[in-house]
C-alpha cells in the first residue's frame, strides 16, 4: 500500500540518519506489533545497527486495554552483547510487575528472536498504569552498558466487564474509570475518548518524528537555501516533501482511527443570519441597548480607515463603572460598513465561555452606533504578539513557547464550545482573540477587523473581503465552511503564536493561495517551533476536511504537549 510506503520510507530515513556503526544490535517493534499497538504495519526500530533511535524511546507508547503482552525483536550479529533488565509497574495494585520469558540478564541472542513482556492487570480497578522497561545493553563496548528506557501506558479495566475495541461503538456510562494515580471519576465513552486521544497523539508523535529525521536529513542539502533566506523558507522543496509525507502518514492512520471517534461534525448553522433586513440588526440589539450618556469614551485603541475601538467606561443600572472595549465607526462609514459592525458584533451573541467574549451592550442612539465589549487590559491578541516581538530583540523573551501552548489551548477550549453549539466562527485568527495581564485569552467576534487588520483580507475578484491566508481549501474554493475550517484557521492561528504574529503566507499572492495548497504547500515550520506543535499545525491543514482532529483532540494533545514543556523546564 502506498501509505505503508511511505511510512517505511519514514523509518528508512531515521536509520540512515545513523552511521554504520561496529557490530549490529538490532531491537524493534516486529510489523504485527507495531500494528496491535498503532494499526498500521511496519517495523519499528529501537536501535537499528547499534544506533539507537531516541526518538521512539521517548515516546510513551499506549497499550490498550485488550493486549497483555508486548513484543519485542532482536538479535545481535556477534556473541558477547550482554544486557541487563528491570521493569517495573507504576501501581502494582492494579498492574502486577510485568514479567518476561527471557532470564533478566544475559546475552543478546545471535538469531533473531523474540521476548515476550506480560502485562496483567489485577482487574480491581479501572486505570492507566505507567510501565517502565529498562534494558542495558553492551552496544559499544564490552564494559559499558548503553541504558535503554521504554515507556508504555498500560490500560487495565475491572474483570469481566465489557473491553472496548475499535468498532463497537456501545458506550457504557454506568463504571466510573480512574486515570493514573489521580482521584478523578470519569465515564467510560470517556476512556474511549483517552485512548483515542492517545492514538492521536500517537500520530502527532510519529509525525513529528518524521518531520525531526526529515530536516535533519536535509540539512546538508538545504544548507545554501537555508542561509539565503532568513526567516522561513516558503517554497522550498523540503516544506513540501515533508508535507507530502505527514500527509500520507495521518491518512493512513485516520484510516485506521476512524472507529474510534464518532463521525461528522454537528450540523452547521449560520450565526446570526447575515441577509436579515436591517431593522432586525438593530431590533435584535434593542434589549441590550444603553442610553449614550451612560457610556464614556476613553483612548482610542486602534484605529483603522473608518473604524475605531475605544477603550471606555460604562454606568451600570447599579450605578457601578465597568472598563469596557467600544467598537464604533467615523462619520466616514458608509451604512453598509455600520450595519456589519452591528450584525458581526453579534456573531458570539448568546454564547457564555470563560474564553469568548460577546456583546454586552449596543449603544444605538446617534448616527455612530457603538458596540460594547467586557475589557481585557492587554487588548487584542495580534497586537499584543508583535509588540513581544519587537521588544524581544531589545531584552530577553517575554513569552515562553510554555505560554504560547497556553493561549492556543485557551483558545482551542472556546473553539470546542464553540463547536458543540453548532457555531461555525468562520475567522478565527489572532486578531480576533483579546488577552489579559494574566495570559487569559478570549475569542471574539471578527467585527471592524477587516478595517483594523486590512493587510489579513482580501479581495478575490468579487466584492468580499476575505481573510484568504487563514481560509481552508474548501472555504477558499467553494466558500463552504464548518467546524473543521476553524480547525484550519486553528492551525494558521497556531503558527501566528509561534511566529509572534507575523502573517502568514505573506510572500504568496492571495490569488494563487488555491492552487498553492492544492499542491501541497503548507506555511513552513517557524523557527524555534517544537516538532510536536508543527505536527499539530500541520494536521489542521489535512487538504480533506474529516481528516482533520477535532477541537477536543487538538486541546487534549496541546495539554499533554503543556505538560511536558513543563517537564523539561
Ligand atoms: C542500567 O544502568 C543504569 C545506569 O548505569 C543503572 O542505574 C540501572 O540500575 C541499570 N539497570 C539494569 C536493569 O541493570
Ligand atoms: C517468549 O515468547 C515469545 C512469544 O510469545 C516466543 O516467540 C519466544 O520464543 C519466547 N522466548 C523464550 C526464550 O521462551
Ligand atoms: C504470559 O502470558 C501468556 C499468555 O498471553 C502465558 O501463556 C504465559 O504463561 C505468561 N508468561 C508469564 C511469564 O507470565
Ligand atoms: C565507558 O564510558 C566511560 C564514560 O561514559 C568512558 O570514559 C570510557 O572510555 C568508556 N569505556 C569504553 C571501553 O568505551
Ligand atoms: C451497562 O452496564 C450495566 C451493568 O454494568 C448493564 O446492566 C447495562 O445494560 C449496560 N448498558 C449498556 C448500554 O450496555
Amino acid at each position: 500500500m502506498a501509505m505503508n510506503g511511505a511510512f517505511l520510507r519514514i523509518l528508512a530515513l531515521l536509520g540512515m540518519l545513523c552511521p554504520l556503526a561496529r557490530g549490529s544490535v538490532n531491537l524493534y517493534l516486529s510489523g504485527d506489533e507495531v500494528k496491535k499497538l498503532l494499526g498500521l504495519t511496519a517495523d519499528l526500530y529501537y536501535v537499528r545497527d547499534n544506533q539507537v533511535n531516541s526518538y521512539a524511546l521517548k515516546f510513551n507508547l499506549p497499550v490498550p486495554a485488550d493486549i497483555n503482552s508486548l513484543h519485542f525483536t532482536w538479535r545481535s550479529s556477534m556473541p558477547g552483547v550482554r544486557y541487563r533488565m528491570s521493569l517495573l509497574s507504576e501501581n502494582t495494585r492494579i498492574l502486577k510487575k510485568p514479567e518476561t520469558n527471557i532470564s533478566l540478564a544475559g546475552e543478546v541472542p545471535l538469531a533473531e528472536s523474540v521476548f515476550r513482556v506480560n502485562l496483567t492487570c489485577s482487574g480491581q480497578s479501572n486505570a492507566e498504569v505507567g510501565v517502565h522497561i529498562q534494558l542495558n545493553v553492551t552496544l559499544h563496548s564490552a564494559q559499558n552498558y548503553t541504558v535503554l528506557n521504554f515507556r508504555r501506558r498500560k490500560m487495565c479495566m475491572i474483570n469481566d466487564e465489557p473491553i472496548i475495541k475499535p468498532g463497537t461503538g456501545s458506550v457504557n456510562n454506568s463504571s466510573p474509570i480512574v486515570r493514573g494515580e489521580s482521584d478523578y471519576s470519569v465515564s467510560n465513552s470517556t476512556s474511549v475518548f483517552y485512548i483515542a486521544v492517545g492514538v492521536a497523539c500517537t500520530i502527532i508523535f510519529l509525525i513529528a518524528m518524521a518531520i525531526a529525521a526529515i530536516n535533519v536529513h536535509s540539512i546538508k542539502q538545504n544548507d545554501r537555501i537555508r542561509t539565503a533566506t532568513d526567516n522561513y523558507v516558503p517554497r522550498s522543496c523540503r516544506t513540501r516533501y515533508s508535507l507530502f509525507l505527514i500527509c500520507s502518514v495521518r491518512k493512513f492512520f485516520i484510516k485506521n482511527l476512524a472507529h474510534w471517534f464518532p463521525p461528522a461534525y454537528p450540523s452547521l448553522r449560520r450565526y446570526p443570519n447575515m441577509t436579515e433586513p436591517v431593522a432586525d440588526v438593530r431590533s435584535q440589539l434593542s434589549d441590550i441597548c444603553i442610553q449614550r450618556t451612560e457610556v464614556t469614551l476613553g483612548d482610542v485603541l486602534q484605529e483603522g480607515t473608518f473604524g475605531r475601538i475605544y477603550h471606555g467606561i460604562v454606568v451600570g443600572e447599579d450605578r457601578a463603572e465597568q472598563e469596557v472595549f467600544i467598537k464604533t465607526v467615523t462619520d466616514q462609514a458608509s451604512e453598509e460598513q455600520v450595519l456589519l459592525l452591528l450584525r458581526e458584533s453579534c456573531m458570539l451573541r448568546g454564547v457564555h465561555h470563560r474564553h469568548v467574549q460577546t456583546i454586552t451592550y449596543a449603544c444605538l442612539d446617534d448616527g455612530r452606533p457603538m458596540t460594547i465589549f467586557p475589557y481585557l487590559n492587554h487588548g487584542n491578541l495580534k497586537v499584543f504578539l508583535k509588540h513581544c516581538r519587537a521588544s524581544e530583540t531589545h531584552t530577553h523573551q517575554i513569552l515562553s513557547t510554555q505560554d504560547l501552548v497556553h493561549l492556543a489551548i485557551q483558545i482551542g477550549k472556546a473553539m470546542q464550545y464553540l463547536g458543540k453549539r453548532g457555531v461555525v466562527h468562520r475567522d478565527l485568527a489572532t486578531r480576533n482573540c483579546v488577552l489579559d495581564e494574566g495570559l487569559n485569552v478570549k475569542v471574539t467576534d471578527n467585527a471592524l477587523a477587516r478595517d483594523l487588520f486590512s493587510g489579513d483580507y482580501h479581495c478575490l475578484g468579487d466584492n468580499e473581503n476575505r481573510p484568504v491566508k487563514w481560509l481552508a481549501i474548501e472555504s477558499l474554493v467553494d466558500k463552504h465552511f464548518s467546524s473543521a475550517s476553524d480547525v484550519w484557521a486553528f492551525g494558521v492561528l497556531l503558527w501566528e503564536l509561534m511566529t509572534l504574529g507575523q502573517t502568514p503566507y505573506s510572500d504568496i499572492d492571495p490569488f494563487e493561495m488555491a492552487s498553492y495548497l492544492r499542491d501541497g504547500f503548507r506555511a513552513p515550520q517557524p523557527i524555534n517551533c517544537p516538532d510536536e506543535l508543527f505536527a499539530i499545525m500541520a494536521c489542521c491543514w489535512a487538504l480533506s476536511p474529516e481528516e482533520r482532529p477535532k477541537f477536543a483532540q487538538l486541546t487534549a494533545c496541546l495539554q499533554e504537549f503543556h505538560k511536558a514543556l513543563g517537564l523539561y523546564i
